[in-house]
């Protein structure tokens, strides 16, 4: 094996996992651990990742956010599904550094939320940050029965609310657990990478009103720090935060305020985690607040080449449905290779959908109107109800069928979703 190449075996399968103390689920993940182990690159290098499927029900596995060939997507668009017993070598180069993730691409409104998601590290080829710790943090939450089961929605009325609002359930995650314990020492800075894989939950980090440091999203590292005491993280997107220096003997709630997505479900503050704040330890952090410069794609004016509307139309048979330019699971227009895209994308329904692009990442150039505070790349960008945001992006040279749909899954399954070639 070449020193430039990763290798990692995934297996899936049901198995026992320990959420807390008291509550033990049958989960599907891989390598009987949830999240799944975490897979690590540096920029630059080649992944290669075999899946063997021991589930009784076919699988794929989506790599979000990296720009790999059509081909190894993981979606049922370019490839065979993994039926159970049998497996699939995914092979490809990772080009940008920043913090992505895996997850099943079958049936996942059942698949992803018993966890079947892990988390993809691809680290800077120079370190731009130095940290004092590293850590991966998978938001999720899960919807059980009293007997800590995993149940489908039976009757209309729930079946309606749970496409409408997405799945989003009582037992709150973090990396599997529930409110775990996370130490830290004192007087450090430690590099926290979150990754929300929830079905539908709106997390908004909290960290007692502590002020923390945003330094990198989807695509990678933002330009500049940004300094605030909370942060939005919907289904699908990633952020890098900057948490700490804290005083020795601090107990701080790693909380998500409440986020009125327009719901039957009502917005609520809730605990995932606990910070326990140790003894004080001598540090080597070092975080510049110019982190790197990214180029604009176009100007806002940019004529606009393609339009998306994303709403929700009444159905006979689901109560409603969840559409892409009025229609489900659509075929939408080929792009071509080299050709810059300003996409509009509309949300004229009246709740928030996370949008996400498969393979591209994309600059949000303004939304409703108004130039965004700062730029960054993203795979994914959340759109409250009644939002407009124009966004830019060049499909590169990677041929094929791609995807775009929101990341609610629910809403996804339910028909927001598209279908279109790079050719
Ligand atoms: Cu995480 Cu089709 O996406
Ligand atoms: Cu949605």
């Amino acid at each position: 094996m070449k020193a430039n190449q990763n290798y990692y075996h995934l297996t899936a399968s049901e198995f026992e996992w320990q959420v807390s103390t008291e509550k033990t689920i049958k989960a599907w993940g891989f390598n009987q651990q949830l999240p799944g182990p975490t897979l690590k690159a540096r920029k630059g290098e080649e992944l290669i990742v075999k899946v063997t499927n021991n589930l009784e029900q076919p699988t794929f596995i989506h790599w979000h956010g990296i720009r790999l060939p059509a081909s190894m997507d993981g979606t049922g668009e370019v490839q065979k599904p993994i039926l159970p017993g049998e497996d699939f070598e995914y092979r490809f180069i990772v080009p940008d550094a920043g913090t992505f993730w895996y997850h099943s691409h079958a049936n996942e409104t059942e698949q992803m939320e018993r966890g079947m998601y892990g988390a993809l590290i691809v680290e800077e080829e120079t370190d731009i940050i130095q940290a004092d710790a590293d850590k991966v943090f998978m938001i999720d939450d899960m919807k059980l029965t009293a007997e800590n089961e995993f149940t489908k929605p039976g009757w209309f009325i729930p079946r309606i609310i749970e496409r409408h609002d997405g799945r989003q359930g009582d037992t709150l995650l973090i990396n599997g657990k529930e409110n775990p314990i996370i130490d830290m020492a004192a007087g450090q800075q430690e590099r926290w990478r979150f990754i929300n894989a929830a079905s539908a939950r709106y997390f908004v980090l909290h960290l007692n009103g502590k002020a923390f440091k945003v330094i990198s999203t989807d695509g990678g590292l933002l330009e500049q720090s940004r300094k605030v005491t909370q942060l939005l993280i919907t289904p699908g997107e990633r952020y890098d935060i900057i948490a700490g220096p804290f005083a020795e003997g601090e107990t701080i709630p790693l909380e998500s305020l409440p986020y009125n997505r327009v719901t039957f479900l009502k917005p609520k503050q809730q605990q995932f985690a606990t910070i326990r704040v140790g003894e004080q330890k001598p540090t080597i952090a070092v975080i510049p607040e110019n982190l790197r410069k990214i180029e604009l794609l176009a100007p806002r004016d940019a004529s606009i080449t393609r339009k998306v509307k994303l709403s929700v139309g009444p159905s006979l048979k689901n109560g409603m449905d969840f559409l892409v330019n009025n229609d489900v699971h659509v075929n939408d227009k080929p792009v071509n290779v080299g050709e810059l895209q300003i996409w509009e994308v509309n949300n004229a329904s009246l709740m928030d959908h996370p949008f996400h692009l498969h393979g591209f990442f994309f600059q949000v150039l303004e939304e409703n109107g108004k130039a965004l505070e700062y730029l960054a790349w993203k795979d994914t960008y959340n759109l409250p109800p009644r939002t407009k945001i124009k966004i830019a992006w060049v499909p590169d040279n990677r041929p094929g069928r791609w995807m775009y749909h929101c990341h609610i899954l629910e809403h996804h399954a339910a028909g927001m979703m598209a279908n279109f070639d790079v050719v």
